[in-house]
């Protein structure tokens, strides 16, 4: 009889420890999984940014309905028409999407990220679809203030929460005082009314903030990306998905395409914001 029990308990524990392993592949297989596959299963493929960032990504009204329009966008719907899917666009804070996507809740980033080294450690990166320098926006009455980034020491600075202007502020404004906010167009506020004295964006996007806001300008010091440019953000180990990317990104590149998509958002951003 105890050997019977006995013989059940092992039999028992064996079935458990099989199935255990069973699932336990079936969980690695699920993790490992090309996010390729998984897009394509899906029949659509989830992009996260933050639409603050004209003429990346913004809100804009066309035809009497807002919308979220940049060359991110455009270049979110190649991405997606190149993988024969739908796109759809998650909207969240900047800060937050290397968590989301770590945590599969969108596919990828296209928000002007930089690829650098510590994002590196997380994520992966496509090849750079964009280049831009780092410029710092002040008041125009300032002008004659800040010419050099010594100027800039000390002061109260504006950039974007877990941007790599939060890190350019850090590493090379001595003693700045950080102003992080999520959302840059707050940023532009708080310049505007004197909380901060000198906002740092990509140039690309000071340059429409004062095309619209004549009492900033544009200040004369720069700072170099370190990261080589803008990217997409993809989860790791999904090879085939960076080399679907970067094919997109060479077409885009090769055509002129992507020429055409930055200059059409710069001018709708500057449309869209005269008519705001
Ligand atoms: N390029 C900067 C970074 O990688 C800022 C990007 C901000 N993008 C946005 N959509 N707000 O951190």
């Amino acid at each position: 009889m105890k050997k019977n029990i006995l013989k059940k308990f092992i039999g028992i524990a064996l079935i458990t420890a099989i199935s255990v392993s069973f699932v336990g592949c079936g969980g690695n297989k699920k993790a490992s999984e090309e996010t390729l596959n998984k897009i394509k299963d899906n029949g659509k493929v989830i992009v996260g940014l933050s639409a603050d960032y004209a003429p990346y990504e913004f809100h804009a009204v066309i035809d009497g309905k807002d919308e979220v329009v940049g060359f991110d966008i455009d270049l979110a719907r190649e991405v997606a028409k190149d993988m024969g899917v739908d796109l759809e666009i998650k909207e969240m804070e900047f800060d937050p999407l290397i968590g989301a996507l770590k945590a599969g809740q969108i596919d990828m980033i296209i928000s002007g990220m930089n690829p650098d080294e510590e994002r590196k450690k997380q994520i992966d990166f496509s090849d750079i679809y964009y280049e831009a320098k780092h410029g710092v926006l002040i008041k125009s009455e300032d002008k004659g203030k800040y010419t050099k980034v010594e100027d800039l020491n000390g002061k109260k600075i504006g950039a974007q929460l877990g941007s790599t202007q939060e890190k350019i502020a850090q590493e090379k404004v001595k003693d700045a005082d950080l102003q992080l906010l999520a959302n840059v167009n707050n940023l532009v506020l708080e310049l505007k009314t004197g909380k901060v004295n000198a906002l740092i964006t990509e140039e690309p996007v000071a340059n429409m903030v004062i095309k619209t806001n004549p009492e900033l300008v544009l200040s004369s010091i720069k700072f170099e990306d370190e990261g080589g440019g803008n990217a997409i953000g993809i989860r790791k180990n999904s090879p085939k998905l960076l080399e679907q990317l970067n094919k997109t990104i060479k077409r885009l590149k090769d055509s002129g395409e992507l020429d055409k998509f930055i200059v059409n958002a710069n001018d709708l951003a500057a449309k869209n914001q005269s008519n705001s």
